[in-house]
């Protein structure tokens, strides 16, 4: 297109929806200027040769100015603070929890009165699981949209959800919640439409009314959900064809070579937005582009589609950040952060799945070294994006870091995964951790791993045997694995119930629409006569809470976790200790985790690795100073023990 064009094409649809001449219309008028090339460019990669392209081209257009024009004013000011700032979602002061709403405190009415106690821990965001509307017994956790504007009759109403924004604006909570791009539920009313033999509506999903196609797909697509849903296609009944059924049989997979469904979605993703969300999951991005003789997954185009949402997302509603919840290989989630000239130009955050995962293997294994060797990858994170750093969220832990990484520390990547899988689930000799595999996949021997925080810590055998060692041992565990996932950087996000340690539901099993799904057994239903006791530090819970309440203190005291590209790893000299150093300004932090259930001792040398000669180093955990010692003498770390300790 021609510049001229452009600027008539943004003239004309400025008058159309009457923007007026206020400093935010201003704003949002260059900015439109400023991307509408990129726009166009990005678009025609996945559009440019469809037959109405240039209609739907004026369309998103159209949709990009009238959310602005209905963008409210409070918006507009949060979206003007937020751009001042250079990038918000790097601070070390946001620490957020991701919960189900019905399973936390009942319906979205009562969650302000819980904000103290989230408050109290050290929350300032929350990620809401999915709120809209999604049958009962084929939701998949509210992933199986059947109406992404209507709130699920359990959690409550629109208009209960926008009431709650405002009280958490209020009260200086920030809120994420999901778009399900990907797919919808066989109830959406486009599924309905297809199934009843509308063409226009069949053209939203992958239909086939032969084997022939989803044959030749299935030839290089892998399983998902290998157990519960084998397979990609799922036949239809009613309208007599195979869908495009990539996770459960119920979840219709949305066609994105069709540029109606992208406006379709972009307008949802802009209601989103509207209602005054601060960040956006995109829940399951690596899946949205579908091309034969691939496995369906990490495809370019599903990144020319996330970029061509973050400039959409960029010229309206600027303030709202994008997650891309890709977990995938390592080096597929870096590419989500964008590559090349779009480098920190696609999502915003990702989650670190990957140094999750190696949490988890250097526990099982005491070994740090697969986690060391990753890094190399995660480090490529452009500046300007971040993480969400974690260990536990309402999905399985999967293993799907490379094998060379588990090549590099000497073990072999089967056997290595094997035990890990025996060790979580239970079942290899003296293992404490109480979990169980998840989609295991008999033909290739994948599987996942389910279960909670403490139980995989092994909380819940040590108080089945009434082992108080036990229970110490574990909740130290539980203490550093949350240390390092806070003191990494990027945002912090618990998962509900891990604060008071709660262990294994495995109610789940007796309930319809749930028994299939194993990840159940780490939702919990909160017990707020439990959820009391966080205040005495005699309990378990208490325990557990305080030192989580005490880490994000002290996370949020020490500007050097803000997630600038001020980390480096060190090399402890000692495979049971993982360590980093965090910088900024005139702070230097060190941060090493001892994954040993022994002492493990490292010279004074590894705080001089990087050049630094700190004299004196105070360690914020366990309040104590040391003099720095010769290089050749030991600074000791009882079992699962941790520092954080500035350079003085
Ligand atoms: C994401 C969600 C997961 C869900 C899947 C399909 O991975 O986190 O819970 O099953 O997408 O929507």
């Amino acid at each position: 297109m021609h510049p001229s064009a452009f600027e008539r094409l943004i003239n004309e649809t400025i008058l159309k929806f009457n923007i007026a001449a206020t400093e935010a219309d201003k704003a949002f008028y260059e900015r439109l200027q400023l991307h509408i090339s990129l726009l166009s460019d990005l678009y025609n990669t996945l559009y440019g040769g469809h037959p109405e392209a240039a209609l739907f081209f004026n369309q998103l257009i159209e949709t990009i100015v009238e959310t602005h024009s209905n963008r409210s004013v409070i918006l507009k000011n949060i979206d003007d603070a937020k751009l001042q700032k250079d990038y918000w979602f790097l601070s070390n002061h946001i620490a957020g929890m991701s919960l189900y709403v019905d399973r936390f405190c009942g319906n979205l009415q009562n969650l302000p009165s819980k904000l103290p106690y989230l408050k109290n821990l050290g929350i300032n965001f929350l990620h809401l699981m999915p709120l809209f509307k999604s049958p009962a017994t084929e939701s998949d956790g509210g992933y199986a949209v059947s109406n992404f504007r209507e709130v699920e009759e359990k959690f409550g109403t629109l208009k209960d959800l926008q009431q709650l924004i405002t009280h958490l604006q209020q009260e200086g909570f920030y809120l994420m919640i999901d778009i399900v791009l990907n797919h919808t539920s066989h109830h959406h009313e486009w599924a309905q439409k297809a199934k009843a033999g509308e063409k226009h509506y069949q053209d939203y999903y992958y239909m086939f009314q032969d084997r022939n196609l989803p044959d030749a797909f299935e030839s290089t697509m892998p399983e998902i959900f290998p157990e519960a849903a084998p397979g990609n296609f799922t036949w239809n009944e009613e309208c007599q064809q195979w869908v495009m059924t990539v996770f459960h049989n119920y979840q219709w997979d949305l066609n994105y070579t069709n540029p109606q469904v992208f406006i379709e979605m972009l307008n949802n993703i802009f209601f989103y937005a509207n209602l005054g969300i601060d960040v956006l999951r995109i829940d399951a991005p690596a899946f949205i582009w579908k091309q034969l003789g691939t496995t369906c997954q990490n495809l370019p185009k599903a990144h020319t589609l996330l970029r061509l949402i973050k400039q959409c997302v960029a010229v309206a509603t600027p303030g709202m950040a994008l997650l891309g919840e890709a977990i995938v290989a390592p080096t597929e989630i870096i590419k989500y952060f964008g590559t090349d000239n779009y480098t920190a130009k696609e999502c915003d955050v990702a989650y670190n799945a990957t140094q999750m995962a190696l949490q988890w293997d250097a526990l099982a294994t005491t070994d740090t070294r697969v986690m060391l060797a990753a890094q190399e990858i995660l480090l490529q994170k452009p500046y300007g994006t971040t993480w969400i750093n974690y260990t536990r969220c309402h999905d399985d832990i999967g293993l799907g870091y490379d094998d060379w990484m588990i090549n590099k520390a000497g073990f072999n990547a089967y056997e290595h995964r094997k035990f890990l899988k025996e060790y979580y689930s239970g079942s290899s000799y003296n293992s404490p951790a109480r979990g169980a595999l998840f989609a295991v996949n008999p033909k290739t021997q994948d599987a996942r791993i389910s279960g909670t925080l403490a139980s995989l810590c092994g909380l819940e055998k040590a108080i089945n045997d009434n082992d108080a060692a036990a229970v110490t041992i574990a909740v130290s565990k539980i203490t550093m694995m949350q240390a390092q996932s806070f003191f990494i950087g990027g945002i912090s996000m618990l998962f509900y119930g891990d604060e008071a340690g709660y262990t294994n539901d495995y109610s789940y099993l007796n309930e319809e629409g749930k028994s299939y799904d194993n990840r159940w057994m780490h939702r919990p239903l909160v017990n707020w006569q439990k959820n009391e006791t966080v205040n005495n530090t005699d309990t378990v819970e208490g325990r557990i809470y305080a030192n989580t309440q005490r880490l994000l203190s002290i996370r949020k005291q020490l500007p050097a976790i803000g997630d600038y590209k001020n980390i480096q790893w060190l090399t402890p000299h000692n495979i049971h200790v993982a360590g980093f150093v965090r910088s900024y300004g005139n702070q230097y932090l060190y941060c090493l985790f001892n994954y040993n259930n022994q002492t493990s001792f490292i010279t004074w040398y590894v705080f001089k690795e990087t050049g630094k000669q700190p004299v004196t180093l105070y360690d914020y955990w366990t309040e104590e100073e040391y003099a720095v010692g010769r290089d050749d003498e030991y600074f000791v770390l009882p079992p699962y023990s941790f520092c954080v300790m500035e350079a003085r």
